[in-house]
């Protein structure tokens, strides 16, 4: 049997601060139903800390859920679009922080899509040998980009971090197959613009120019064609078929781009994880965190056929299809939890609303 690189290990990091529709009514001209109705979401968290200190807590809880001790690990990688600073890489203070001495530590950016690459990625390393005990974070911290008054971006996503520790396997069990792809040449339908080496001083301070900018409507056609197309093809060369599939978990973009993708593919709403519901869209981390939320509602059984499927900013795309190993019970529990804040949403997003105001000078006055 081949080496494959099988999941041992997972666990999540929800900030405590949420985030309603009923608040965001108060910042802008919308509703619940318009937003749930339009998109699956209730909810979503916000993070009063860095995304480094959600990357490291949920790399904690997969460590102790897969038993093992950090100065095992070989790799850390962190996805996200959202890194803390550019430079170290969140994955190499993730590292140092949780004792991996032993591991290579980088950060991978392929926005939404993030957890889907580091997965392939990963995975190549432990079958071709070059890594053995690897932690794969995806961790964001979106809000810092919103304007939270406007409604065609800002209803949508949320903050978070997930993280899956992988292993080989002798077994066949582990990832069968991969499907990545891009198109940069649609990569303005989705843009933060303001961190990299282009974003100097003052177009930092621009807040016309540091906001998301998101083209809502072309993204969702992009997105649905974009998952079935891709778990279509992962499924192919895995050869199995969309019968054989038992779950699929999705980057939780949008209910409706969920469920219009998947009904492409031939999967009904049984077989497929949700739970934008609570947390909104959180880019890399949304994969890891329902595959988190998966296994504590008992989604996922030894030998099950899973499809993790994503679509983000580049664009990109991709698909993995895997056979779950023999864990579905978490060898440890790390009871560590982020630092508890007394601060209200509104209070989080002070800033934000401050910096956005110029660009709001005409807008009805906010509640
Ligand atoms: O993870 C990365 C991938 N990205 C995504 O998953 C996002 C993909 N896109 C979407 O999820 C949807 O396009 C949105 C949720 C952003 C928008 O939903 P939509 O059904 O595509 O609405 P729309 O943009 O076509 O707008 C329909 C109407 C417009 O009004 P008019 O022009 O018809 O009068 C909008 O101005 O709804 C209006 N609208 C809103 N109304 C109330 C837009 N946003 C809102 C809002 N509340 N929040």
């Amino acid at each position: 049997m081949s080496r494959r690189a099988v999941i041992t290990g997972w666990g999540k990091c929800v900030p405590p601060v949420s985030l309603s529709n009923a608040d965001l009514e108060q910042l802008m001209d919308t509703t619940d139903e318009w937003i749930v109705e339009r998109t699956g979401i209730r909810n979503r968290q916000l993070s009063h800390v860095e995304v480094t200190d959600m990357a490291e807590l949920a790399a904690r809880r997969a460590l102790a859920c897969s038993g093992l001790d950090a100065d095992e690990v070989d790799l850390v990688v962190v996805a996200t679009c959202t890194p803390e600073i550019l430079c170290p890489s969140v994955a190499a203070m993730v590292q140092d922080r949780i004792g991996a001495s032993n591991a290579a530590a980088f950060d991978l950016n392929a926005a939404c899509s993030g957890f889907v690459y580091g997965t392939s990625v990963v995975a190549s390393m432990i079958e071709s040998g070059y890594a053995d005990k690897v932690l794969l974070v995806g961790a964001e911290k979106l809000h810092f980009a919103m304007d939270y008054r406007d409604r065609g971006t800002a209803i949508l996503f949320g903050d978070g971090a997930g993280a899956a520790v992988f292993e080989p396997s002798e077994d066949g069990a582990g990832v069968l197959s991969v499907d990545l792809g891009a198109d940069g040449g649609k990569g303005g339908t989705m843009v933060i613009r303001s961190m990299g080496s282009a974003g100097e001083p003052q177009a930092t301070n621009d807040p016309q120019n540091f906001r998301l900018h998101f083209e809502g409507r072309a993204v969702f056609k992009i997105a649905v064609q974009g998952i079935s197309a891709s778990a279509a093809r992962v499924l192919e060369r895995a050869g199995l078929t969309a019968d054989d599939v038992d779950l699929v978990v999705p980057h939780q973009a949008n209910a409706r781009i969920i469920d219009s993708a998947t009904r492409r593919l031939g999967i009904e709403a049984g077989r497929v994880f949700v739970n934008i519901t609570d947390l909104g869209n959180t880019a890399a981390a949304s994969i890891p965190m329902a595959l988190s939320d998966a296994l504590d509602a008992g989604r996922i059984s030894p030998g099950d056929t899973v499809v993790l499927t994503a679509f983000g900013g580049g664009v990109t795309w991709g698909s993995i299809a895997l056979t779950w190993g023999n864990r579905t019970e978490p060898v440890g529990v790390h009871e560590g939890e982020l630092p508890p804040t007394d601060m209200t949403s509104m209070d989080l997003l002070r800033q934000n609303l401050d910096f956005y105001a110029p660009l709001h000078a005409n807008d009805p006055p906010i509640g």
